[in-house]
């Protein structure tokens, strides 16, 4: 018997770097649309995030470290003194209730609208996203995005590095380096998306330049031990055709294995999967596994306690959880004593605003509210 609660790590205490955590498990970073347009985290934010707080570490959204990478509409952002402060009023009330935060920066590339950001998206290479993308306005066509100048390149450098420095200073823990689910990191890792024929471009040493020297200059900003890092080998999402994936991540995980990272996140993380055993063989800090949970389709009725379980017992060392804590804001205490889970309610997931599918999940005891 593993799944006993006396006898599960998940909920054992534990650290990641000076970070003391009370269990193991963390809140996968969710985009929610709830910032204002301008992307400045609002209230609502602060209260749902509070009642989360007893996961051993929140790893809050997506949020974007310029306004050229913004993905979606009310998407928060780390660019400007104003977003320090709204972010300041959620990593105070979270950190009331006890519980730590990270901030995942993520560029969106040419995953992006001019509708949205007013801007003319950026990537590896002009090519756009095959398929629609949600604007203030509804779906709408993708736009051919502008192939990054060596120049645009160094900026965007120094636009990671410099809403890192934003994050601590709006309260949080460390950042997570987005380089996972087609986003701008992964394109270029990508071969579908990086035809670049310079030093970013080409063979796999030149593919992972972009992301080592994201992840090296955020880590000089902030220390490393304040900056995880997020990969998501083989994911197609967002139209992403890697090529080689086998060869990237060995390429990638051994350039960066030395640097002192807080951890690396592996979306979809599978034991029964070559590169897990490979990559938890090469990294030699934290290993964040965010399991399968059958995507797509509803969650285990075990709220994934078994696959996490699973992942642990294959070497993880903390598990992440994205649709269970969206839906039970006590998912702890629910995975600990086998207390059922309510159902995820998807239509509420994204672009929708206010406190319904967001706040209004109800906890153990409480009923869910009349009418959804
Ligand atoms: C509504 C929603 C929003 C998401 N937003 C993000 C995001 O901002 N950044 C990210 O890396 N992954 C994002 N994901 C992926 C989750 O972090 C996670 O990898 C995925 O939900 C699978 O984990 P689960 O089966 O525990 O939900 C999102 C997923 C959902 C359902």
């Amino acid at each position: 018997m593993t799944n006993t609660a006396a006898e599960s790590r998940l909920f054992e205490p534990t650290r990641l770097g000076p970070l003391h955590l009370p269990n193991r498990l963390v809140m996968a970073p969710l985009t929610r649309n709830r910032a204002a347009a301008d992307g400045v985290p609002q209230p609502i934010m602060a209260t749902y995030y509070a009642q989360r707080a007893s996961a051993g570490l929140i790893i809050a959204e997506a949020t974007t470290p310029n306004a050229v990478g913004q993905t979606y509409p009310h998407i928060p952002a780390l660019h400007h003194e104003r977003h320090v402060a709204g972010w300041r009023q959620v990593t105070d009330a979270v950190r009331a209730a006890g519980g730590r935060m990270f901030v995942q920066l993520q560029h969106g590339g040419r995953v992006g609208h001019p509708d949205t950001s007013g801007l003319t998206p950026v990537a590896p290479s002009p090519i756009p996203l095959p398929e629609t993308i949600h604007t203030p306005s509804g779906r709408r066509p993708s736009v051919v995005p502008r192939e990054m100048t060596a120049d645009d390149i160094r900026s965007t450098i120094a636009d990671f590095a410099s809403a890192a420095r934003n994050a601590v200073a709006a309260g949080f823990e460390g950042v997570e380096v987005h380089a996972a689910n087609g986003h701008l990191l992964h394109q270029f890792l990508a071969e579908g998306t990086n035809h670049r024929t310079d030093a970013y471009g080409g063979p796999v040493a030149h593919r992972i330049r972009f992301v080592v020297e994201v992840v090296r200059a955020v880590a000089d900003a902030i220390g490393p031990d304040r900056v995880g890092l997020r990969i998501s080998p083989a994911n197609t999402v967002n139209g992403i055709e890697e090529g080689d994936t086998e060869h990237i991540y060995p390429a990638l995980v051994d350039a960066l294995a030395d640097q002192g990272l807080a951890y690396l996140h592996l979306v979809f993380a599978d034991p029964d999967q070559p590169l897990f055993p490979w990559i938890r063989k090469a990294w030699p800090g934290t290993l964040v596994g965010n399991p399968v949970l059958g995507w797509g389709g509803p969650l285990p009725a075990d709220g994934g306690r078994g696959a996490s379980e699973r992942l642990l017992a294959a070497g993880a060392d903390l598990i992440a959880l994205g649709r269970p804590f969206l839906a039970n804001p006590d998912l702890v205490e629910r995975l600990r004593t086998g207390a059922p889970l309510n159902p995820v309610r998807d239509q509420y997931f994204m672009y929708t605003g206010g406190e319904t599918g967001y706040t209004d999940y109800p906890a153990i005891g409480t009923p869910e509210p009349a009418g959804r």
